[in-house]
């Protein structure tokens, strides 16, 4: 039983360097048994949901060579197998990138229905409305997605919610579809364009990706590539925002500054100081924050993905904050864990009010999911006295030594295997 234990109250100072995105990555691995060519990726982020899918593409035959923990080679020429199924990745949301990838290219996929965070609830509608207008008939059965295609079609397609999966999932397909497909109100987050770019370097053609019109124009064959991953905005905001709310000057390097516009919005409304560079960003903060108002919207508006981290910073925040969340239903649980803490938030239907507190205090916490277990962190960094948090298996679904990068900057905090390593933490800060 892993555990995170946090002795709260020290700022962040130094540098922090941030990895390749996850979200981006999942995407692009299971892209690349699109050709029977290798194809080499770089800034691979070494974290739990990226492992349990090279370990499912492993498992349908594909070649998956882990030069480093950063770097993999893939080569999809030996798979013989389109079903995916294991234990673990019926627990990610990406296995779904798997039913575009497979059925692109051998008109034919059966994935596990994907899992993911407890976030609400996640239909798969507008993915598999895609794939059907392209001409593939699909069916859930046992839990599994089975789609097949006699030959897959261009078409046009127009997403009534706009989504990030389903752009993704249906640019694959149709990237070696027969003719033009067009995606119409496609999301536009930085993650799609690396895929757009990924497949491009592919063989691909597909144009317009980061506007909400994508234009593919299918082909039969891809080819090997190499490629290097995006730095990850979300594990540079979560770093940005725990300099704001613990108070510290810190360097978060390795960014593309443009794709944290609207992180770097809100700190600047709430009294950061922050400064851009090319490929980095300084949070400069007195940890004296004030409120604001915050919504989460596709991109390039504020991520859902760094909405529970804008809430611990609101949480001490001096006046009354709220944040609206439009893209998820239940993407609050934290705020009991954090009330725990001290914080005082009223949830009402999709909008939380946040009365700013002068401190938290530690407590016992759980992880609710991925990035509430890593506010839940954050609230730790600032709060008096030592902070515990339980269900830890979530963070490191998307975070690479969290503990260790905090450290670096200064932050009291290890991760503890058992009572007797905690009750040795907790003996050396106090
Ligand atoms: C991805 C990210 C997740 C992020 C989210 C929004 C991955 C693995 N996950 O999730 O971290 O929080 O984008 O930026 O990249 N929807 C439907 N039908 C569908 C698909 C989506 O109704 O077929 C709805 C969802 O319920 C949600 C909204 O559309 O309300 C946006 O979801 P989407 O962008 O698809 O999120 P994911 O791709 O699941």
């Amino acid at each position: 039983m892993e555990q995170y234990v946090i002795k709260g109250g020290s700022p962040l100072y130094g540098e922090v360097e941030i990895g390749g995105a996850k979200n981006s990555a999942l995407a692009i691995l299971a892209a690349s048994v699109m050709t029977d060519e290798t194809v080499t990726i770089e800034n691979l982020p070494n974290v739990r949901d990226i492992n349990v899918l090279l370990q499912a593409i492993e498992e349908i035959g594909a070649k998956v060579e882990r030069v480093d923990a950063h770097k993999v080679m893939i080569s999809g020429s030996s798979i013989q197998d389109v079903t995916v199924d294991n234990e673990y990745i019926r627990k990610i949301r990406a296995s779904y990138y798997l039913i575009g990838a497979l059925l692109g290219k051998y008109k034919k996929a059966q994935v596990a229905l994907p899992g993911g965070c407890e976030i609400g609830s996640r239909p798969i509608d507008l993915h598999i409305k895609g794939f059907r207008a392209m001409g593939a008939d699909v069916d859930i059965a046992h839990g599994l997605v089975c789609a097949e295609a006699t030959g897959l079609k261009g078409t046009h397609i127009y997403l009534d919610k706009v989504s990030v999966g389903a752009t993704m999932n249906i640019m694959m397909a149709a990237a070696m579809a027969e003719g033009k497909t067009v995606i119409e109100n496609a999301a536009k987050e930085p993650h799609v364009v690396d895929l757009a770019n990924f497949l491009n370097s592919m063989g691909a053609s597909i144009r317009g990706a980061g506007t909400d019109v994508i234009r593919i124009v299918g082909t039969d064959k891809l080819h090997g590539t190499e490629y290097s991953i995006i730095p990850d905005q979300i594990e540079a905001g979560t770093f940005m925002f725990a300099a704001a709310a613990a108070g510290g000057n810190v360097l978060v390097k390795n960014v593309i500054p443009k794709h944290l516009e609207a992180t770097t919005a809100k700190l600047l409304e709430v009294g950061c100081t922050i400064e851009e560079f090319d490929d980095a960003v300084r949070v400069i903060s007195s940890g004296k924050l004030t409120h604001t108002q915050v919504t989460t919207l596709p991109y390039p508006g504020f991520p859902t993905d760094m909405q529970p981290q804008m809430a611990v910073v609101l949480a001490i925040a001096e006046g009354t904050s709220t944040i609206t969340e439009s893209i998820f239903e239940n993407r609050f649980r934290y705020v009991d864990e954090l009330t725990r803490m001290g914080a005082s938030i009223k949830v009402e239907s999709n909008i939380a009010i946040i009365t700013g507190v002068e401190k938290y205090t530690g407590a016992r916490v759980n992880a609710p999911d991925l990035r509430a277990g890593a506010a839940l962190v954050i609230a730790g960094l600032c709060a008096e006295g030592v902070t515990i948090i339980d269900d830890i298996h979530y963070v490191e679904r998307g975070y690479e030594d969290f503990e260790g990068k905090l450290r670096g900057i200064g932050a009291q905090m290890e991760k503890v295997c058992s009572d007797k390593e905690l009750q040795k933490f907790i003996l050396k800060v106090s």
